[in-house]
């Protein structure tokens, strides 16, 4: 964790996004949710430009939950076909854009044709050194809990863990994003105020920003303004207001 008043923190180094809001930004034109979820994909295109302008280091999106299975199947199959073609579509531009696309979220259960594109994607970029852009994919954040803690325990089981020795540090080692700074700046679209079990561990010190502008809607000027909250925000990790002041 950052140490508060230390460094510049006007510019979040992390933005976590979910993106929301695209089969009722469909349904208000009388078109099929699957528009929505197409003109969201131009709208992550647009924003990824724009976080890189802004020189922030990492962006994190939510692209499906883990209880986002539960949709009718229709539904399900358009997405992961949106995933597929997206990706083969999206991923020469961001290359040459040096962004670096990782994923994150249990992607057994995708099909092998998307675990494939994955794979590739994430070896093309895994050298670039501009935006970190993640994608979460069939993740939920008691997944991710869950995931570390199933892999404590294989320590544990062969001899290389004790109980005792499991501390913050080393759980959040196991969890998705360990790599990255903490996220800095979550921004959910869309109007709802809930986690939708997204980064649940990770968030823990975030600032929370609600819009109700549905995802295909949300532009750069969006993004913006939501910076510019973020930069009028006092952090203080636990701390009191005169701590910080005082550096
Ligand atoms: C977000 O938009 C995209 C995914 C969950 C994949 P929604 O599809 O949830 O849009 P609303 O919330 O129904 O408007
Ligand atoms: C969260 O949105 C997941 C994504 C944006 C991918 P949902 O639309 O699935 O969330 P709930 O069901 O309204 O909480
Ligand atoms: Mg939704």
């Amino acid at each position: 964790m950052r140490v508060p008043g230390q460094d510049n923190q006007k510019i979040p180094h992390h933005v976590v996004i979910i993106m929301d809001g695209n089969g009722r930004w469909a349904r208000k034109r009388n078109r099929p949710r699957a528009a929505g979820h197409r003109a969201g994909v131009n709208t992550l295109r647009k924003i990824v430009e724009h976080a890189a302008s802004r020189e922030i280091q990492a962006l994190t999106v939510y692209a499906f939950s883990s209880e986002n299975w539960r949709r009718p199947g229709k539904e399900v199959s358009v997405l992961l076909k949106l995933f597929v073609t997206s990706l083969q579509r999206e991923v020469r531009n961001l290359n040459e854009n040096q962004v670096r696309l990782q994923f994150i979220g249990d992607r057994e259960r995708f099909p092998e044709k998307l675990q494939q594109s994955i794979k590739k994607a994430e070896a093309l970029t895994a050298t670039n050194t501009g935006l970190r852009l993640i994608v979460a994919a069939n993740y939920g954040g008691r997944w991710d809990i869950t995931n570390a803690c199933r892999q404590l325990g294989g320590l544990i089981e062969s001899g290389k863990l004790t109980p005792a020795q499991i501390d913050e540090e080393l759980m959040q080692s196991h969890l998705s994003l360990s790599e990255l700074p903490e996220p800095d700046l979550f921004i959910r679209t869309g109007g709802e105020k809930r986690l939708s079990n997204y980064l649940l561990w990770q968030i823990a010190y975030t600032e929370l920003y609600f819009t109700d502008c549905l995802w295909p809607d949300f532009n750069p000027d969006h993004f913006d303004t939501a910076l510019a909250w973020f930069s009028e925000r006092q952090r203080r990790f636990g701390q009191t207001s005169e701590q910080i002041k005082q550096g």
